[in-house]
């Protein structure tokens, strides 16, 4: 089979070192068209934060391994002869998704894959590739865990933000069946979501080497390509009362909103200002001074230590729905569904009522 004999292949470098060794043209390189195109995306950039990040010290550890190199994904399932579960031992650095990830001949045995809410997905394909890696690392589970039997309101500085980690586009797309963002009690959620045949997977609209979105997927069905144009939806959900935006929009005004109600919360509520800075862990930190600036310590920003359940329920979906920059396709109404609870849960916390935004 021609693609077992680019399986261990798997970095670019070496790739490149191949084709220009063998002087051939790229018409005469055996799958030279998908290592063009799989060269082009993220998965093959050694030098982006996902690969690099464990440079300095030469390993990954075995629990970030399994999405952050092929050689960890491969071990977690025990393609390489290894007892499935997490590698024994870390995986070296220099490790990207390569072309053996997802061609692994063990990959169509996998039939459900594991998710951080302890809940099993059934998958077929090359699906169970994207939800292995795409699924984040936490879910409303971890929260519940965090905040069990303590008071709504009541700071204890022992809590910590929890991250629902990146790019996590599977665990939004599988909404409820998946239970990866904080649902809260007595409120239904969208399940996976569908969208419409034959645009049900990952790879009906992501082609899976160069990842883009081709154009022509959505145009059978809708107007416009631009998917944040986008809108099927007959409600107003963020109160503009506007039905010519795309629904990105709607979440992107109601994310907004409940970023608003978090700072009030946690000025009158939590009794401290924070402050969310996207580019260092961990986000959120506290200003006292409600400058508008992280308080410094010895240099560094003061992570925030002054969250109530309440408020960590609501951070975590806040953050859950801006981890995935394409929510608004993969699972519009779930993210809708978190952000309003969140807020309406934040409301009810500081004692307001919450108009203007819709479920
Ligand atoms: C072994 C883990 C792993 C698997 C399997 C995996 N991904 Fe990724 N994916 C990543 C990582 C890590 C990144 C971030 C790469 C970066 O920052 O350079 C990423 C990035 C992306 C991106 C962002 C676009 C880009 O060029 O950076 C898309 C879209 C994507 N993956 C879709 C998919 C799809 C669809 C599948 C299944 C066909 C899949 N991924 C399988 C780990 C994985
Ligand atoms: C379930 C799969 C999974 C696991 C486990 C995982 N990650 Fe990730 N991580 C990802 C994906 C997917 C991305 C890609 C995000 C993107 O496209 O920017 C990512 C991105 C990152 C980034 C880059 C963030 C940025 O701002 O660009 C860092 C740093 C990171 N992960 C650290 C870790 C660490 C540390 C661990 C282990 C403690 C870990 N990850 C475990 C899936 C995972
Ligand atoms: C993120 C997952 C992923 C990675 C990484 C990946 N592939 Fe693929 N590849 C797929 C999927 C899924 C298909 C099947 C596409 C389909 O059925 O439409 C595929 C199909 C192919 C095909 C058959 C194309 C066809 O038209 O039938 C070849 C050849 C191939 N890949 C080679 C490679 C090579 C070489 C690499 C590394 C440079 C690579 N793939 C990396 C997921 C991946
Ligand atoms: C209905 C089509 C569709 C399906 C199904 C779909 N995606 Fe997407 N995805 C998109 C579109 C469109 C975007 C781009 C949104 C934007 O940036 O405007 C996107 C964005 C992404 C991103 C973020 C890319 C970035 O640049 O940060 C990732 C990662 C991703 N998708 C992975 C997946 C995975 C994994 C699956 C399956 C679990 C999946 N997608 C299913 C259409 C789809
Ligand atoms: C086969 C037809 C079909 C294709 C192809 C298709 N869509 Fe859709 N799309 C739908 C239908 C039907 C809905 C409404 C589904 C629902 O809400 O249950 C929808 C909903 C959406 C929504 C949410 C709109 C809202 O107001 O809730 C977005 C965004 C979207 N699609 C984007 C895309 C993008 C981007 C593509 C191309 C990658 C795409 N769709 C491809 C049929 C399709």
């Amino acid at each position: 089979m021609r693609i077992q004999s680019l399986l261990l292949w798997g970095s670019i470098p070496f790739i490149f070192a191949v084709v220009s060794a063998t002087g051939q043209s790229p018409e005469r390189t055996p799958n030279m068209e998908e290592i063009t195109q799989w060269a082009r995306s993220g998965h093959a950039n050694v030098h982006s934060e996902s690969f690099a990040h464990w440079n300095d010290s030469g390993e990954i550890p075995p629990v970030c391994s399994t999405c952050h190199s092929g050689a960890g994904f491969r071990s977690f399932y025990g393609f390489d002869g290894s007892e499935p579960g997490l590698p024994q031992s870390p995986v070296p650095v220099g490790g990207v998704v390569d072309c053996d990830t997802c061609h692994s001949p063990g990959l169509p045995g996998v039939t459900e894959v594991p998710l951080p809410s302890g809940r099993e997905h059934p998958v077929t394909g090359a699906e169970a590739a994207c939800m292995t890696c795409h699924q984040g690392r936490a879910s409303g589970a971890t929260v519940d865990k965090a905040v069990a039997g303590q008071p709504d309101d009541e700071v204890n500085p022992e809590l910590r933000f929890i991250n629902p980690h990146y790019a996590v586009a599977a665990a939004s797309l599988l909404g409820s069946a998946g239970a990866l963002g904080y649902q809260y009690p007595g409120k239904e959620y969208q399940p996976r979501f569908l969208h419409a045949r034959p645009v049900a997977t990952c790879i009906s609209c992501h082609e899976p080497h160069n990842l883009t979105v081709a154009e022509e997927t959505c145009l059978t069905c809708h107007d416009t390509a631009d998917s944040r144009q986008i809108r099927i939806s007959r409600q107003s959900y963020d109160g503009s009362g506007n039905l010519q935006q795309g629904i990105h929009a709607d979440i992107g005004a109601n994310r907004q909103r409940l970023f608003a109600l978090m700072a009030d919360y946690a000025r009158e509520i939590a009794g401290t200002p924070m402050v969310y800075d996207p580019a260092s862990h961990p986000y959120f930190f506290a200003d006292h001074n409600g400058d508008g600036l992280a308080d410094q310590r010895e240099g560094a920003p003061v992570a925030y230590a002054s969250w109530t359940p309440r408020l960590l329920k609501a951070a975590y979906n806040w953050k859950f729905v801006g981890a995935d920059a394409g929510i608004h396709v993969h699972n519009p109404h779930y993210a809708l569904e978190l952000v309003f609870d969140s807020a309406e849960d934040l409301s009810a916390g500081l004692g307001r009522d919450l108009t203007g935004m819709a479920r």
